[in-house]
């Protein structure tokens, strides 16, 4: 649909939420890995404004902060005291100015909005030559939201808050949205002569319908047709189901595009999340923030990865990754906890209950079991043995550990960084490393046994042990007296 780019969006988030019973503004909940704020932005981007303007008010450094980074080409205009949606507009009337042409006006509380209901409504007020136009859906329970009061003939009157509805109109299924197209020239004067005269003793933005009707211009409601899309979030209960149905959006249209959820109830994904076609997704598994899904990688179940990047074919199960980039059919977990700075090469494996943080890994390195890998850098073609420590904090400072290509590193290893083990060495297992292990040597650094001959009979007499020790020591000494046979 092409319509005009608008002269300006206003939107519309200076409220507090109260009944979200939140330290923080309403509009920044997050749904999807982002704001409810954000969404809205998102939709209304897709227009391409010359201006888009946030009014903002309850907790506004925080609302300005969050701006900043995710729309930084957004104005911001102060509505101190909260009176009114259309006392919030005003304000933007007496500070930035309201430009001449189309100004679309939004609540900042409807997160699932599409930037095509913006552009709908735009093409709907440009074609009926309206001086604004409403966007207006039918819902199954109006309870909360203005009406729209029709006339005798059927046309838009006003809108009727639900708090001064009379028993007739409570029974009105026609409800405003909270999103208009107004024709900005008309829209400042209008809401300098809003008055507070009603039951909230606020200044209500839907006043301005009945004031420019009564003006002699044309009004409009566009009547949308999904009004799933269009719910307001006022409190917690509605954010959880509007969180489920971006939720439940975003993963049709990855389906559509060739990924597997294998149980869609129980896979939660954010907006920024990228997927190549045939990854599969197992139950219970998170995907967050800049996180990228190569072809084919099986992911889950259990799965939780915020900015990670999965090759194509790689494995993960039961783990959790943070800033982690996994190479191309590599394994992770069971088990398994990845950290900011974790590179794993191509088909290398971190395994159960193995975390690792600023470690780069080669190609085909395995990490089977019950590993810490911190600040190291693993060349390809290596085996770390279960139990190993990369020993690289000392108290104060963090150090590194550098292992070469097809190194044989033994279980329960201490590597104390910094440290080099070169291409081809061992490390005997049980091993406390300090010092560099040169290419192709064998690190070792242990106590040497000794055995201590019937000890457990002589100082653990009449235990279950000196007995099973006193039968085994007789059976041998029979064996051997047999072999002298
Ligand atoms: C508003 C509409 C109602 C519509 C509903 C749709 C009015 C008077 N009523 O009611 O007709 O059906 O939205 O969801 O407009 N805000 C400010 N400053 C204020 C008050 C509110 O910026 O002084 C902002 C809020 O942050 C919010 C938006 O305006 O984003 C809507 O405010 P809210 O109090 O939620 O209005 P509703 O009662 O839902
Ligand atoms: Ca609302």
């Amino acid at each position: 649909m092409s319509v005009s780019r608008p002269a300006a969006v206003i939107v519309l988030a200076a409220g507090e939420g109260t009944r979200m019973k939140s330290r923080q503004p309403k509009i920044l909940h997050d749904l999807c890995g982002r704001s409810m704020l954000g969404h809205v932005l998102a939709a209304t981007g897709h227009l391409e404004p010359e201006r888009t303007i946030v009014v903002v008010g309850y907790g506004r450094d925080q609302v300005r902060a969050h701006l900043a980074e995710i729309a930084p080409g957004a104005e911001t205009v102060v509505q101190a005291d909260q009176r009114g949606t259309g006392n919030a507009v005003r304000q933007v009337a007496e500070t930035a100015g309201i430009p001449r042409g189309t100004v679309l006006v939004t609540n900042g509380d409807h997160p699932l909005l599409r930037g095509e209901i913006f552009a709908e409504l735009l093409a709907a007020h440009e074609a009926g030559g309206n001086a604004v136009t409403v966007l207006s859906v039918q819902v199954p329970d109006p309870h909360g939201y203005g009406r729209i009061v029709r006339d005798e003939s059927g046309d838009f009157a006003e809108i009727v808050e639900e708090k001064e509805t009379t028993p007739a109109q409570q029974g009105i299924h026609e409800i405003n949205t909270g999103m208009y197209a107004f024709d900005g020239g008309l829209l400042g004067d209008v809401v300098k002569r809003i008055g507070s005269d009603n039951t909230k003793g606020e200044e209500y933005l839907t006043d301005a319908i009945a004031i420019l009707r009564g003006d002699g211009h044309k009004v409009g409601a566009a009547i949308a047709e999904d009004w799933v899309e269009l719910q307001g979030v006022n409190d917690r209960v509605q954010l959880a189901e509007a969180r489920r149905m971006l939720n439940e959006r975003l993963l049709n249209g990855w389906m559509r595009a060739g990924v597997t959820f294998v149980d869609p109830r129980t896979a939660w994904i954010d907006v920024t999340v990228t997927f190549e076609r045939d990854a599969v997704i197992e139950p219970n598994t998170q995907l967050r923030g800049a996180t990228h899904i190569g072809e084919g990688a099986h992911v889950g179940p259990g799965v939780v990865l915020t900015d990670t990047t999965v090759g194509a074919e790689a494995t993960l199960v039961n783990a959790v990754a943070d800033g982690a980039e996994i190479g191309p059919g590599a394994s992770v977990g069971p088990y398994a906890y990845l950290r900011p700075g974790t590179r794993l090469g191509a088909r290398a494996k971190a395994g159960t209950y193995v975390e690792m943080k600023n470690a780069v890994v080669g190609e085909g390195t395995k990490i089977p079991h019950l590993t810490y890998v911190g600040d190291a850098e693993i060349g390809s073609g290596s085996n770390i043995g279960a139990s190993t420590v990369f020993v690289n904090y000392d108290g104060v400072a963090k150090h590194k550990t550098k292992v070469g290509d097809h190194v044989r590193v033994g279980s329960d290893t201490m590597l104390v960084g910094p440290l080099t083990i070169g291409d081809g060495a061992y490390t005997a297992a049980g091993s406390v490393i300090t010092k560099d292990v040169p290419p192709g040597a064998l690190g070792v650094a242990r106590g040497q046994q000794r055995n201590i001959e019937g000890w457990v009979e002589r100082r653990r007499s009449g235990t279950a042990s000196a007995d099973a020790a006193k039968r085994a020591r007789g059976e041998d000494a029979e064996r051997s007296e047999h072999r002298k046979d």
